[in-house]
């Protein structure tokens, strides 16, 4: 939430800083501001709404022609959306400006004592107090300024800072909060909340630590704690290539993630699955293969789609290796005491690797002695850095505020998990080896599936008036109509509830009247005639069923009044096909309804605050 972006280097500082924030506008879109340090001088612009409104603002303004400067996107946690209370802020007495992602929790002490000191604020930011402490406690040194701070402040935050005092000089620090820096060639540095910004300039990055404090200038780079101690950080190469972050030719980053996800599980299994001896190979597990076989409880937790992937992945490790599994969502698991038994297996799913309370989670879950694994997509994240061992997704960067391959390859991870997990106890290398074949041939069958999507768009189009839809499913595919009912809320603003098709009877049934659609996965499989049962309990109650079926099932399209048809696969595996017309379904009707589909209202793409 919020995407940094800051420069010191001998460029002009404002397109590097503009380009960066743009590719970093997914984290947050309510408003944007820049600071540059020009002939000595501090220039400050802040605009609510996009950052293309900023960039208008100060078209052809030399005053932002400086080579060092800072800028921000921004997600409201404190204050209003107001130019006020976008960011940089800047402090009363040295000229020092600041942009931040995170909060600061001991914000409202912080500004009594500040106040008491004379100081007075013009926003009702936590952010503001943060850079007039900076500012109370600067004496001609910036870095040293900064770290005082930090040794006053609880709670989240990666920062960026400048000041008129000292033109030359950029320090950034973080807690809890992502940032990293990229090292271009002669003393040139952008500093960024992700890669997404920095890898047009630079694929040199270092990643930052909690409370690790960097000082830039054209001497060049050092690192320290916030209590000064010189620390050796990590030089290492960014895994992104600038034609993941573009459009490509696609109206939407959505759609085009949507379209990439034959090529996603392509990457996720390759080198994955050993069909000579029948077992899936795990790198990232290999040193605790031991642990895993004796694994007695598992307990995946995460967020928002990332939960539905984690829920899918409960019904493979019980089905599959037949190990007790949960799943929970981070934010409660985090706060509601759990009792972790001994050889209990944690695992965290997200993609961004950055939700605050998924962190959280994985911290409650490692303090209680468990074995914590990660499920993530961004490479060195800090779910990733701070699991014992993980998976990564290898599905590219994803930049669709709403998550589509990220959770195909988190259903994928998991389920290779449950086969690896499987294969140590009960399974046999054959029926290994089934699953296998059937995962590798999961690509070609999604290819099938996005091939109808001109036919899903005009299903959808005829239903897309009706503001309220029922997503159904059962078994495996209780998950998917929750992922369904997600899609279609957080992007098109309509309605949707998802839950399992039989739970419809005891409540919601109620609310089915003439023409409201009821989306029913209903591919082959255990539970096929009782959902076949539950379509005849919508339809005699006027409900208008689209149903998700499995290719060569005829019968179906007698019973409903629209049919998007998946092509055959084992029961496991079957949400990662179910799932894409209902991703489509909902990226169509967001179309429809004209709505902004890569950056939905009121939501950021990395959720870093609780
Ligand atoms: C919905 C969506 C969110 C995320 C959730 C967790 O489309 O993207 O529900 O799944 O915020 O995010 P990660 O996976 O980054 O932990």
């Amino acid at each position: 939430m919020c995407g940094i972006v800051a420069y010191v280097g001998s460029k002009v500082a404002r397109p590097i800083l503009l380009e960066g924030l743009k590719r970093l506008e997914y984290r947050g879109y309510d408003s944007a501001g820049i600071a540059v340090l020009t002939g000595g001088k501090l220039h400050v612009a802040r605009r609510v709404g996009r950052v293309a409104n900023l960039q208008e603002a100060i078209e052809g303004q030399a005053a932002f022609d400086g080579s060092l400067g800072l800028c921000h996107t921004r997600w409201a946690t404190h204050g209003g959306v107001t130019d006020f209370n976008a960011h940089p802020h800047t402090d009363d007495r040295h000229g020092i400006a600041l942009v931040h992602n995170g909060i600061i929790e001991n914000y409202a002490a912080l500004k009594t004592y500040l106040q008491e000191k004379g100081h007075s604020f013009s926003s009702q930011t936590d952010t503001e107090v943060l850079v007039m402490l900076i500012g109370e406690l600067y004496e001609g040194d910036l870095e040293k300024a900064v770290q005082a701070a930090l040794r006053e402040v609880t709670g989240a935050y990666a920062i960026c800072v400048i000041c008129e005092k000292e033109p030359g000089v950029l320090v950034c620090a973080r807690k809890g909060s992502p940032l990293m820096v990229g090292i271009g060639s002669d003393n040139e540095y952008v500093v960024a909340s992700d890669g997404a910004a920095i890898i047009a300039h630079t694929g040199r990055v270092v990643m930052l630590d909690d409370y690790n404090v960097v000082k830039m200038d054209a001497g060049g780079f050092r690192t320290t704690d916030i209590h000064n101690t010189p620390l050796s950080p990590r030089v290492q190469q960014l895994e992104i290539e600038l034609e993941q972050i573009e459009l490509g030719g696609f109206t939407h980053f959505m759609l085009k993630e949507i379209f990439e996800q034959p090529k996603s599980v392509r990457a996720c299994i390759s080198g994955r699955l050993d069909m000579r001896e029948g077992r899936v190979v795990l790198g990232g597990l290999s040193s605790f293969a031991k642990e895993l076989t004796k694994a007695r409880r598992v307990v995946i937790t995460a967020q928002g789609t990332a939960l539905h992937a984690a829920m899918i992945g409960r019904y493979m490790l019980e089905d599959l290796a037949k190990i007790p599994t949960q799943t929970e969502y981070a934010s409660e698991f985090r706060y509601r005491n759990p009792v972790i038994e001994e050889n209990t297996v944690v695992i965290a799913v997200s993609q961004s690797g950055e939700t605050a309370d998924t962190l959280a989670a994985l911290h409650e879950a490692k303090e209680r002695g468990a074995l914590a694994l990660g499920v993530v997509n961004v490479v060195g994240s800090s779910i990733a850095r701070e699991t014992d061992a993980g998976v990564y997704l290898r599905v590219g960067p994803e930049i669709g505020v709403a998550s589509t391959k990220a959770f195909i390859g988190q259903v994928t991870v998991l389920s290779l998990i449950s086969m690896y997990m499987a294969r140590k106890r009960f399974m046999s290398a054959d029926q290994c080896l089934d699953l296998m074949k059937e995962m590798e041939a999961i690509p070609g069958k999604i290819e099938r599936i996005l091939e109808q999507a001109g036919r899903i768009k005009r299903i959808t189009e005829k239903y897309v008036e009706r503001e309220n839809w029922l997503f159904l499913g059962r078994g495996y595919n209780y998950p998917t109509a929750l992922e369904g009912a997600l899609k279609l809320k957080e992007i098109s603003y309509i309605h949707a509830e998802g839950m399992p098709a039989a739970e419809m009877k005891h409540g919601p049934i109620a609310l089915i009247n003439e023409g409201m659609p009821a989306v029913f996965i209903a591919n082959r499989g255990r539970q096929y005639e009782k959902v076949m049962s539950n379509i005849q309990e919508v339809r005699s109650r006027g409900g208008h069923v689209i149903a998700v079926a499995t290719e060569g099932d005829t019968e179906i399209a007698k019973h409903v009044q629209d049919v998007m048809y998946v092509p055959d696969v084992c029961e496991p595996l079957s949400p990662i096909l179910t799932v894409v017309p209902l991703q489509l379904m909902a990226y169509y009707a967001a179309v429809a309804r004209g709505h902004d589909v890569d950056k939905p209202r009121n939501l950021a793409k990395s959720v870093t605050v609780e």
